[in-house]
């Protein structure tokens, strides 16, 4: 007997990725009982060499001391502003150094004039993409999303729980969402009696697809956005961490159409994902009941005030930290950070890429995979009839060859596996950003995760 009746509950599936993790203690304990070590291609984490939080603890004490002798305080026993800010009761926004940082900062790289009051902290991209759901799912009328297939599983998830809300999905080519699919499906969707408030993607180093979408399809996307009339909403945790020649990065959708793009920002990839540090930012307007036209963000505000009341400040205060040097100035650009990170992305992308060519390449027929410009994951194929890559293939995987990879299928929404059945069943996420190890035994690490990798592939095809 329960002890309450809510039959309209439903248990949400859980997602593949949470499935791999709950099931790798058996499989690493299956690999290892038969020797083999495991591989890690399969996790989506920011790499520990880059993400140990000592040097950042000490510049932020150090900064913090630096706030304190600014506020010029001689007397002890006065607490300090920034302390008492940081562990108060404050406002939604959170602290406005650190929205005014990150708006000079960000705005310098973006050719933006971003206004501090449209920026919304968030708990995360996560939490981004929550206020914009609930933003859309508020007046309880049936809502349609339209993304990408596949897409980012933390999106289909948060889509999931509510149940007026459904995708509707675009497929994509090698330069990103088709635009005229992207049109006929926003169409087919109203057509049906959705409200359908924006379009959901990640155009710079896609999870799960590996690529970055070209600055041409970004035109041709944000163009039918305009004519239709949504948003578009750009989750953005790899935008730093790239791998294209400066001259050849397309703008992001925000630098494009500020006023039709909802730019989540998040500290996770740049900086560390534990503090939880995110922004939305749009100068986007929305013509709401009774003929109100009212910015975006204040309507993302009065959602955020309700939902999380306030941002940890502290965490904030952090990451305002970070946007300075070691001698408290406020640092040019945002790319500065990035180089703290991307010489271990950049050499573990490199051994990836050069393992992929020499040990694949001269079966074109059997295998092919994505150039990642950015992000973490490279997505490959294998091109012949009858290799599916199901739950077996992936236990095959780590159980024969101790390599965690993920299977695509899980990342396509439904109707896109409603108009081809087989979507993402000859495809995996490899990912090329976590190991457990550091320096030359991460580099040793990925070259054997990569060359096990290789095998198994060959091996599958008949080809070892
Ligand atoms: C596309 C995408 N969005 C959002 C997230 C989650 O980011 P956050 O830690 O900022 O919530 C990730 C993390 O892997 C991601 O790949």
């Amino acid at each position: 007997m329960a002890n309450l009746d809510a039959p309209d509950l439903v248990l949400q599936p859980v997602s593949v990725t949470r499935k791999m993790s709950a099931s790798l203690p058996r499989l690493r304990d299956l690999a290892q009982s038969k020797g083999l070590k495991i591989h890690h291609l399969g996790a989506g984490y920011p790499h520990p060499e880059v993400t140990d939080p000592r040097g950042f603890l000490e510049h932020q004490a150090a900064y913090f001391a630096h706030l304190e002798n600014q506020e010029g305080l001689n007397d002890p026993t006065v607490l300090p502003e920034y302390l008492r800010e940081s562990f108060s009761y404050t406002d939604t926004l959170g602290p406005v150094t650190t929205r005014q940082t990150f708006a000079n900062v960000y705005g310098r790289d973006w050719g933006v004039n971003i206004d501090i009051d449209k920026l919304i902290p968030t708990v995360g991209a996560t939490g981004g993409i929550n206020l914009m759901c609930s933003l859309a799912e508020r007046p309880g009328k049936p809502v349609a999303y339209i993304t990408d297939a596949p897409t980012y599983a933390g999106f289909t998830a948060r889509v999931s729980l509510c149940q007026h809300a459904t995708i509707f999905s675009v497929d994509m080519d090698s330069e990103g969402a088709l635009p005229e699919q992207f049109r006929a499906q926003i169409r087919a969707a109203r057509q049906q009696g959705y409200f359908v408030p924006f379009y959901y993607t990640v155009p710079d180093g896609h999870n799960p697809a590996g690529f970055s979408f070209s600055q041409r399809r970004r035109e041709a996307l944000l163009e039918v956005a305009q004519e239709e009339g949504i948003l578009i909403v750009e989750d953005a945790p790899y935008l730093y961490i790239n791998f294209a020649d400066p001259a050849d990065r397309p703008l992001p959708f925000f630098a494009m159409a500020p006023e039709q793009t909802v730019h989540l920002f998040t500290g996770s990839k740049i900086g560390f994902p534990g503090p939880r540090v995110g922004f939305l930012y749009s100068q986007a307007e929305l013509a709401i009941a009774d003929g109100e036209v009212v910015p975006l963000a204040e309507m993302a505000l009065t959602e955020a005030s309700s939902d999380m009341l306030f941002q940890n400040p502290s965490a904030l205060r952090g990451f305002e930290a970070l946007l300075h040097d070691a001698d408290f100035n406020e640092i040019t650009s945002m790319w500065v950070l990035a180089e703290n990170k991307l010489g271990v992305y950049r050499e573990n992308r490199k051994i990836l890429l050069r393992v992929f060519d020499e040990m694949l390449a001269p079966h074109p027929d059997h295998f092919s995979w994505t150039i990642p410009e950015a992000g973490f994951f490279s997505v490959f194929t294998f091109l012949q009839q009858g290799i599916t890559t199901d739950d077996q293939l992936i236990e095959q995987l780590v159980a024969e060859h101790g390599v965690v990879a993920i299977p695509m299928y899980d990342f396509y929404p439904q109707d896109a596996k409603q108009r081809n059945p087989q979507a993402g069943l000859d495809q995996l996420r490899i990912s090329f950003c976590f190991s457990e190890s550091t320096g030359d035994a991460r580099r040793r690490d990925m070259q054997e995760a990569v060359r096990a990798f290789c095998t198994a592939a060959l091996q599958i095809n008949g080809l070892a």
